[in-house]
C-alpha cells in the first residue's frame, strides 16, 4: 500500500497582533499534533505556516498604532514567529507574505488565471472617501447589516449574523477612515465568477468527486464544514472581486492596473505555496512534489483553520487551484469552532484574552501543561471554553495525578528494588496478559483517532495508557508483594516499565517536551510509532536515569492571580 504523503498547512495569522490561546487551540496545536504523529509514522510530510501581512487587517492596525504597515508586519511577524518557536510548534517553515518570493508567486498565479480568461473584468460604482482619496473595501467601511440590522457590520461581513456582504449592501455606510458618508465612484476590478463553479463544487464537497473520480472520503470531512459550504453554494455563489484599490499588497501584474493590489484572500492561501517554495529552496527539495500528485505518492493537502476561514479554504482557494491546473485540491479542511475565555468571547479590542507570549514569559516551564489542557478542551466540533480553574484541575487531576504519578511510582520502585536496572520478567499471569493486550490496543485507537482528526479523543486514549499503568500498580501492589514474592515483583515492574516507555512514545505528538524528558529518565529514545507495536519497548538489563517530577502541582494562587489580571486589564 502506498503511504500517503501530506502537505499540512495552518492558517496564516495576520501580522497585526499577538497570538492568544483561542488561535492556538483551534489551529496551530491540532495541526502540530497531527504532523508530529505523521512524522512518527514515517509519512512524507511538510508543515507550512507564515504571517499574513496584507489586507485591511494590517493597514488599519498601522493607522491605529500610528506607524507604517511595514513596521506593523515586521513587529508582529517577529513576535508571532518567536512565540510559535517557544511554544515548540514544529513548522517546517514559518514564512511571510511580504517576501519577494511570495509577491512573485502570487502575481504569477493571478497572471496565469487572467491569461486563461478565468477572471471577468468589470467596472462598478464603489464607495470612495473623498477626504482620504481612497476606495473603501472590506473593513474600511461599516454600516447597518441588511440581514440582521446590526449597526456595526463590515463591508465584507456581518460579525453578528455571519452574512457575507458587499460594501454596497450596507445601510447607512460610513468610512472608517474619515467617519463620513462616502460617495460612489467608478472603478474596475477582476472578478472570480464563483457562480460558474457551483456544479463541480457540489460533487466535490458532497461526494468527494472531481471529474467523476473519487478524490477524498467525504465522510472524513466535519459536518460543520460540509454544512457551511453547502449553505453558501445553495444560497448561490456570486462573482467576487479578486483585486482591491489599495497601496498595500501584491501589485496586480497587468499594465492597466495602477494603484491596484490582489485581494488579500487571493494572495494569503497562495502563501502556503510560496512558503513551500522557500522551504524547498532551503532544503534542496522540489516544491512541486508537495502540491501535485507525483508518481508513486498519494499526496494529501490538509488545511487546519478556524471556522471563519471555511469559505476561503473549501470554496474559493479550491476554485483557484483547479483553475490553475497544476495543483491538487485539499483532501480535508479540518476547521475548528471557537474557544471562549472565562464565559466570554476572546476579544482583542476589549483585551479579553490570554496572550500566548505573556503566558510563556510567566510560565516558561509549563509549555506542555498548556498544550495538554488546550487539546483536552479543543473546540473540535463545538465552541468550548478555557478557564484558569479548569487549567488547574486538568493539570493537577490528570497530568500530575495520573501520568506523573504512574511514571514516578514505577521509576522510584525500579530505583529502589533494582538500582534502576530493568528486571527480566517471570511467567505472565492472566491479568498481566490482559494488560499487555491493552498496551497494544491503545496505540491503535490513538492512531485511528488522529487519522480521523479526533485529537481530543486521541489524547484521552493516550491518558488511558497512564490509567492502565496506575490501575495495574494499584491492583498488583508491588510494595506489598516485595515482602513475600520478590520474583513476582520483577514481572510487575517489567510490565509497568513497558507501559511507561509506551507512554513516552505515545505522548510525543501531544506533549513532546515531556515525552523527551521521560525518555531521558528511561535512558531511551524513540520518535517511532511502530516501536509501540513491539512486544518489548524497553530492554531488560538497561539502566534508567535520574527520576524527576514531571508536573508540579498548580496552586490556587496562580488561578486567583490570573483571573484577577484578566479582570483588571479588561478595556
Ligand atoms: O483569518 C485569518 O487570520 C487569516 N489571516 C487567515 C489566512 S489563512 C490563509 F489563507 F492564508
Ligand atoms: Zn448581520
Amino acid at each position: 500500500m502506498i503511504k500517503s504523503a501530506y502537505t499540512v498547512t495552518a492558517a496564516l495569522p495576520y501580522a497585526n497582533g499577538p497570538l492568544h490561546l483561542g488561535h492556538i487551540a483551534g489551529v496551530y496545536l491540532p495541526a502540530d499534533i497531527f504532523v508530529r504523529f505523521l512524522r512518527m509514522n514515517k509519512h512524507d510530510v511538510v508543515y507550512i505556516c507564515g504571517s499574513d501581512e496584507h489586507g485591511a487587517a494590517i493597514t488599519l492596525r498601522a493607522k491605529k498604532e500610528g506607524i507604517t504597515p511595514q513596521e506593523i508586519v515586521d513587529k508582529y511577524h517577529t513576535l508571532i514567529r518567536d512565540t510559535f518557536s517557544q511554544f515548540n510548534i514544529s513548522f517546517d517553515i514559518y514564512h511571510r507574505t511580504s517576501s519577494q518570493l511570495h509577491h512573485e508567486t502570487s502575481a504569477d498565479f493571478f497572471k496565469k488565471l487572467h491569461d486563461n480568461n478565468q477572471f471577468i473584468e468589470e467596472s462598478s460604482e464603489q464607495y470612495f472617501d473623498e477626504d482620504f482619496q481612497q476606495f473603501l473595501a472590506d473593513r474600511y467601511i461599516t454600516g447597518t447589516c441588511p440581514k440582521c440590522s446590526y449597526a456595526n457590520a463590515y463591508g465584507d461581513q456581518c460579525e453578528k449574523c455571519g452574512s457575507d456582504l458587499s460594501p454596497t449592501d450596507l445601510i447607512n455606510p460610513i468610512s472608517t477612515l474619515s467617519g463620513k458618508s462616502p460617495i460612489l465612484k467608478t472603478t474596475a476590478h477582476w472578478y472570480l465568477p464563483m457562480n460558474q463553479h457551483e456544479d463541480w463544487l457540489r460533487d466535490w464537497i458532497q461526494k468527494g468527486e472531481l471529474n467523476g473520480e473519487l478524490q477524498h472520503d467525504p465522510k472524513a470531512w466535519k459536518n460543520q464544514v460540509i454544512g457551511q459550504c453547502m449553505s453558501w453554494i445553495n444560497g448561490g455563489l456570486k462573482p467576487r472581486a479578486m483585486t482591491r484599490d489599495l497601496d498595500w499588497g501584491v501589485k496586480v501584474p497587468l499594465t492597466n492596473a495602477d494603484g491596484k493590489v490582489l485581494y488579500v484572500w487571493l494572495d494569503a492561501p497562495i502563501g502556503y505555496i510560496s512558503a513551500t517554495k522557500q522551504w524547498a529552496l532551503d532544503n534542496n527539495k522540489n516544491w512541486k512534489d508537495y502540491w501535485g500528485n507525483t508518481e508513486g505518492k498519494d499526496r494529501k493537502l490538509v488545511h487546519f483553520i478556524g471556522k471563519d476561514n471555511i469559505v476561503f479554504h473549501a470554496i474559493i482557494f479550491p476554485i483557484l487551484l483547479k483553475n490553475h491546473g497544476d495543483f491538487i485540491l485539499p483532501d480535508n479542511v479540518p476547521a475548528y469552532e471557537f474557544l471562549n475565555l472565562e464565559g466570554d468571547k476572546f476579544s482583542t479590542s476589549r483585551n479579553w484574552a490570554v496572550w500566548l507570549h505573556e503566558y510563556l514569559e510567566a510560565y516558561p516551564t509549563k509549555v506542555d501543561e498548556l498544550k495538554y489542557v488546550l487539546t483536552a478542551i479543543a473546540p473540535e466540533n463545538k465552541d468550548s471554553e478555557f478557564t484558569w480553574k479548569e487549567f488547574q484541575s486538568r493539570i493537577n487531576n490528570e497530568l500530575a495525578a495520573i501520568y506523573g504519578n504512574f511514571v514516578n511510582r514505577t521509576l522510584v520502585l525500579t530505583q529502589k528494588y533494582y538500582e534502576g536496572i530493568i528486571p527480566a520478567p517471570n511467567k505472565f499471569s492472566a491479568e498481566d496478559l490482559l494488560v499487555l493486550k491493552e498496551l497494544q490496543e491503545i496505540p491503535e485507537r490513538i492512531s485511528k483517532n488522529i487519522y480521523e482528526y479526533k485529537l481530543r479523543e486521541a489524547q484521552a486514549e493516550m491518558m488511558n495508557l497512564a490509567r492502565l499503568g496506575n490501575k495495574y500498580l494499584a491492583d498488583q501492589e508491588p510494595w506489598k508483594v516485595i515482602k513475600i514474592d520478590e520474583e513476582r515483583v520483577k514481572t510487575i515492574l517489567y510490565i509497568a516499565l513497558q507501559i511507561t516507555a509506551a507512554l513516552s512514545v505515545a505522548s510525543f505528538p501531544f506533549i513532546p517536551d515531556t515525552s523527551k524528558k521521560l525518555q531521558k529518565m528511561l535512558n531511551f529514545s524513540s520518535e517511532n510509532w511502530t516501536d509501540l507495536l513491539q512486544k518489548e519497548v524497553l530492554q531488560v538489563g538497561n539502566k534508567i536515569g535520574e527520576v524527576e517530577i514531571l508536573f508540579p502541582k498548580i496552586e490556587d494562587d496562580l488561578v486567583e492571580n490570573e483571573v484577577a489580571k484578566l479582570q483588571n486589564t479588561k478595556n
